[in-house]
């Protein structure tokens, strides 16, 4: 694209990312427009697509509030169903700090490693069968298996209940999808589901399957996360069933699908460079800066939302209180001003440096240790077992601007 041609573009159009990652119309607005406004059926929103952008206006948390029009659609919610859906993730200080401090404790990496051994057995359970097939999908047979079973352990769910709640959970965070939607975000049809967690006809169901274990939990308290959600108390007093669904809602479609897709956009990226696939699969290769490097390239977060609480600015451009500002976590971390040669795998990056975990605000991902863990278990016990791993047919994308990642990947695993 010439630096003075203007693209024609909808980042609204969840076409527009079905059939590749369009990071030439994100190249495009880092040189030229580097903070955007988007057209909408309304009044336009901010698109934030440079890394020192969108770190910034993570960092600047009272400006740029996640509770004012929440954080996880980009179009305007009308004021009863953003309330109905509240969860922690859309909340601001003081109460998000009330909120998140009681988790926070279960995520710190000390606390994650009390569950390696578990960990370790589960990746060993699905790459058993996935060997046996041979031919498998690698979404379907390993990807969507291990975050939850993990995470459903970690929340102290019973085991019956974890197959199950890859499909709910699909349900609600794919909600454009026709294919895996029920009824797709914004039709008639889903209306009579607003006030549900993530306005998702999936989320009764979901909710009800978590209320089981959290009344259990209430007044019982097992060492487990939905324990400290059934016993926690916000502003003073225990929660009622809405936050409880919301937030158990949070917790599944946080740590489920986001680590599906890290795990299957990495072993693409490693499937297309053979240097790296060399250098990732060797004894020793597997280390938490390699693993880093690999969740930058396969950042399976497109966007997030922030409202503007002031006028403001970013990067000179003016912003209006009350605006819309939609910061890009993908397009950031292939921002080629920040990391030589964006789109290649370099496992001598320093650590820690990408967003996809959306780094330096008080939202920065509460499961960055254990999605970290996962990806690194899944690679250390994969690859001693593998002779050889393959394509065998083209990966399809979904049909989603917020979730970056495959509903089907094609592989053939062969064991040594
Ligand atoms: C590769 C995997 C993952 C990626 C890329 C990812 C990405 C993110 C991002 C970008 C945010 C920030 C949202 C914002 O700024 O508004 C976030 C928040 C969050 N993530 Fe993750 N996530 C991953 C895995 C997980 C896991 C395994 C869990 C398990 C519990 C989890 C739970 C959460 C929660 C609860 C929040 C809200 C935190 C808050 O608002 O304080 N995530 N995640």
């Amino acid at each position: 694209m010439a630096a003075t041609e203007i693209p024609q573009f909808n980042l609204l159009d969840h076409g527009l990312f079905v059939d590749r990652e369009p990071w030439e119309i994100f190249e495009w607005m880092q040189r030229e427009a580097p903070v955007y406004r988007h057209p909408d059926e309304d009044d336009g929103f901010w698109c934030v697509t440079k890394y020192d952008d969108v770190l910034d206006v993570l960092k600047r948390a009272k400006t740029f509030s996640s509770e004012a029009g929440g954080s996880a659609r980009i179009g305007h919610v009308e004021p009863d169903v953003l309330e109905a859906r509240r969860n922690f993730m859309e909340t601001d200080a003081p109460l998000h700090n009330e909120w998140r401090k009681p988790f926070a404790r279960d995520f710190t990496p000390k606390s994650i490693g009390r569950y390696e051994d578990q960990l370790r057995v589960i990746v060993d359970e699905v790459l058993d069968e996935a060997f046996e097939k041979q031919d498998i999908c690698f979404v379907h047979d390993i990807a969507a298996l291990i975050p939850i079973r993990v995470l459903g352990t970690i929340l102290g769910l019973p085991p019956e209940q974890f197959d199950r709640l890859i499909e709910l959970g699909d349900r609600m965070i794919i909600d454009s999808d026709p294919e895996i939607a029920i009824h797709v975000a914004g039709s008639p049809e889903a209306e009579a589901f607003k006030y549900l967690p993530f306005g998702s006809e999936a989320a009764a169901e979901l909710c009800a399957m978590g209320r089981q274990t959290i009344h259990a939990r209430r007044g019982a308290p097992k060492d487990d996360v939905l324990s400290i959600l059934a016993n926690m108390e916000v502003g003073g007093c225990p929660l009622g069933d809405r936050d409880l669904d919301n937030n158990f809602a949070l917790f599944v479609v946080a740590g489920n699908e986001t680590t599906r897709q890290s795990m299957a956009l990495g072993l693409l990226a490693l499937l297309k460079d053979d240097r790296a696939m060399s250098e990732f699969s060797q004894p020793g290769g597997v280390t938490d800066q390699a693993v880093d490097e690999l969740v930058r390239i396969a950042s399976p977060v497109w966007h997030f939302r922030r409202t503007a609480t002031e006028d403001t600015e970013i990067r000179g451009v003016e912003i209006k209180q009350g605006e819309r500002v939609v910061v890009w976590f993908a397009p950031a971390n292939r921002d080629a001003e920040v990391f030589d040669n964006p789109h290649t795998l370099d496992f001598s990056r320093k650590k820690d440096e990408h967003l996809a975990f959306g780094r330096g605000g008080p939202h920065y991902c509460i499961g960055t240790h254990l999605a970290r863990l996962e990806i690194k278990v899944l690679y250390e016990q994969l690859f001693p077992r593998l002779k050889s791993i393959e394509q065998t047919g083209q990966e399809r994308r979904l049909y989603s601007n917020f979730t970056n990642g495959f509903k089907s990947f094609p592989v053939r695993i062969t064991a040594k």
